[in-house]
């Protein structure tokens, strides 16, 4: 899809400034427009700010998930994470989206952990270390306020058993030629990588089984994960499930200039686990829409567009429409300098992380409660 000079969106990397316009062409998925957030409404009665604000932005047949929602069929919600070092900041937009479905919904979470996958992919990765990092990401998950009772952990290597079956025989729809195109593998790829999609795309289908009626899935995601869903929805029909459907985000960025926010530049990401004086001084060493001098920036202004630092507050930290506004406006007018901008948004962050970070370890001895393998 990408060459060297242009930006890449693959399920393992992302570089450069993402058009997301364009990948909504390049992966053949539709833009969210006022009927699905309509039919939001309808369904659920209000709607989240990251799908007001356009966070949310593009999607499979979302709208067709609604209607069966509607219509009182089986449905349930599906996400993951592959547990490849400490969640940050970007991991949990989708996360925070996925608990507010949930809750207004009343429906199942089927949350994968990807042990496999980080293991398979990152050559220095020992099990030992995807299995401790894979608890580390439980408790982050958890410790948002997911409910045990309809929040299904599954983590790959330990429950293998409720995926095996379906891996194998979405394995046997699945050629080589078709898994290199789609995941852009070549053949330096170890074979546990090019057969791991069938882990991923097994959750999709996971619910009908194990309910055992024909039930709808949807996935909030950052779109990055989009190819593994292309595969699935081929699939579906012909093994007898319904095809998944999808909610895409785009990427929380990282402090630095472009990119997402990423667990490879710790130094632009802002982990869940980050000393608060830490996350403090990242914030106040970003990058931002603002001038070189606080005299031009008063003079000509800033630009909230291309600066994470507003970004941070759109996406996450400040949920008052108006007043997103008007630090917007402000910014642009020149009012707000950004050394105040990039302090308050310390402050939110920090206070965020202290409270999280509370929470967390109070959830240490309550992650058997979410487990699917004690549920099912
Ligand atoms: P992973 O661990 O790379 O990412 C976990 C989730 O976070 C999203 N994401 C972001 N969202 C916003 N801003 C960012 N900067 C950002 N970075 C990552 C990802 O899209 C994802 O939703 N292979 C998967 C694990 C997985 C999964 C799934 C993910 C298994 N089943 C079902 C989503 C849905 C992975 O490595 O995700």
């Amino acid at each position: 899809m990408a060459n060297n000079s242009e930006p890449k969106v693959t399920p393992w990397e992302v570089e450069g400034i993402v058009d997301y316009e364009k990948l909504i062409v390049e992966f053949g998925v539709k833009k969210l427009t006022s009927r699905e957030l309509e039919l939001t409404k309808e369904a659920i009665g209000e709607l989240h700010p990251l799908i007001e604000r356009g966070v949310f932005y593009a999607h499979r047949d979302y709208d067709v998930f609604l209607r069966k929602y509607i219509a009182g069929e089986p449905t349930a919600l599906y996400t993951g994470r592959g547990p490849s070092g400490y969640v940050h900041l970007g991991h949990i937009v989708p996360w925070i989206f996925t608990k507010w479905l949930q809750d207004k919904m009343g429906i199942d979470l089927f949350f994968e952990f990807t042990d496999d996958e980080k293991f398979l992919y990152h050559k220095e990765y020992t099990l030992d270390y995807v299995r401790k990092i894979t608890i580390e990401n439980i408790l982050d998950l958890i410790s948002l306020g997911f409910e045990p009772k309809n929040t299904h952990i599954i983590v790959d290597i330990d429950d293998i058993s409720y995926l095996y079956e379906l891996a194998v025989r979405i394995a046997k729809k699945i050629t080589f030629s078709t898994i290199k195109a789609v995941m852009g593998f070549n053949t330096s790829t170890n074979i546990g990588m090019i057969f791991y999609p069938t882990l991923q795309i097994a959750v999709c289908f996971l619910p009908t089984e194990l309910y055992g009626e024909q039930t709808h899935v949807l996935i909030p995601a950052a779109i990055d994960q989009d190819p593994y869903w292309r595969l699935a929805r081929d699939i579906a029909t012909s093994l007898g499930y319904p095809k998944p459907t999808q909610i895409h985000a785009k990427f929380l960025p990282g402090l630095g200039i472009g990119g997402k926010m990423s667990s490879s530049q710790p130094e632009t990401a802002i982990f869940l686990v980050d000393r608060p004086e830490d996350a403090r001084k990242k914030i106040m060493d970003a990058y931002t829409g603002g001038q070189p001098t606080a005299e031009l920036q008063r003079r000509l202004g800033g630009n909230p567009d291309i600066c994470p630092v507003y970004k941070y507050y759109e996406i996450l930290f400040e949920p008052d429409d108006d007043k997103l506004r008007e630090r917007y406006n402000d910014c642009r007018s020149g009012n707000l300098l950004c050394g105040p901008c990039k302090a308050a948004l310390a402050d939110r962050v920090v206070s965020f992380l202290e409270k999280h970070q509370e929470k967390r370890e109070a959830m240490r001895d309550r992650v058997e409660e979410y487990y699917l393998r004690n549920k099912f």
